[in-house]
């Protein structure tokens, strides 16, 4: 049965792929990959292995998500072996899902490599334990991206988890830490990690009252990472 491996690449740093998905890697005919995959992975490909960008920049889209579906069905259909690398986990706002049912649809296996999420390693590269007994017991993963669409608005405010993650949150950062003001106390302390897990990893903190002012003194911009909880204090002793 032709069959389409959705293999998450990790976080950034190369060596935190799985064996798996390092050995799929070196075997796949055809390597279909995201904007923030490691392109140091790419070089583990076996000779002649075709090498596909279908990257997608806030607002710039390679492909759309249809055509990448279709390109992930041409391949598998040509008995190719195919690997559909992404960043960090494929099932964490990354659309493996829906890949995973287009590819169902037409008859296609899919097999799932789960990856590193940057959502628990960025944090933890920079010394910030999601949970911490005694401190956070709850984490909520969520998306900074439906800050500004009003027909899926996501209720930041609502949100009861102790520790809260927020991936592709820079251009709406300013909107989300108002709503997370209207709940939390202004002390609560919140770190922001650029580029984490790679060389270039900046890490801003400060609190829910001057993050923004922060955030924009640093200039800081994607991919990046925001926590928001007691948690991130313990990076004063762990990182
Ligand atoms: C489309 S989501 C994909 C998430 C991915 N599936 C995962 O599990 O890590 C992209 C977002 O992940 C976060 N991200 C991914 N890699 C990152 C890194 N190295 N440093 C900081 N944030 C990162 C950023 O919030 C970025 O906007």
């Amino acid at each position: 049965m032709k069959k389409v491996y959705l293999v998450g690449g990790g976080p950034g740093d190369p060596e935190l792929i799985t064996v798996k998905g390092m050995k799929l890697i070196q075997s796949a005919d055809v390597i279909i990959y995201d904007r923030l995959v490691s392109r140091k992975l790419l070089a583990y490909a076996k000779p002649g292995a075709e090498l596909i960008y279908v990257g997608k920049q806030a607002g710039k889209h390679t492909l759309t998500q249809e055509e990448i579906n279709q390109l992930l069905i041409k391949k598998a259909e040509e008995g190719k072996l195919v690997v559909r690398l992404k960043g960090g986990d494929p099932f964490v706002f990354g659309r493996g899902g829906e890949e995973a049912l287009a590819l169902r649809k037409h008859g296609i296996a899919v097999e799932v490599v789960p990856g590193v999420s940057s959502a628990i390693a960025v944090p933890a590269l920079a010394g910030i334990p999601v949970t911490h007994r005694g401190i956070a017991s709850s984490v909520t993963l969520v998306t900074g991206h439906l800050a500004e669409k009003k027909e899926e608005r996501l209720d930041y405010a609502s949100l009861k988890a102790e520790t809260v993650v927020i991936l592709m949150g820079v251009k709406n950062l300013p909107k989300i830490i108002e709503e997370f003001r209207k709940t939390r106390p202004p002390t609560t302390p919140v770190a922001i990690i650029e580029k984490g897990t790679l060389e270039e990893q900046r890490v801003i903190t400060g609190t829910l009252a001057d993050i923004i002012e922060r955030a924009q003194e640093a200039k800081l911009k994607p991919p990046a990472i925001t926590v928001i909880g007691e948690v991130v204090k313990l990076r004063e002793d762990i990182a």
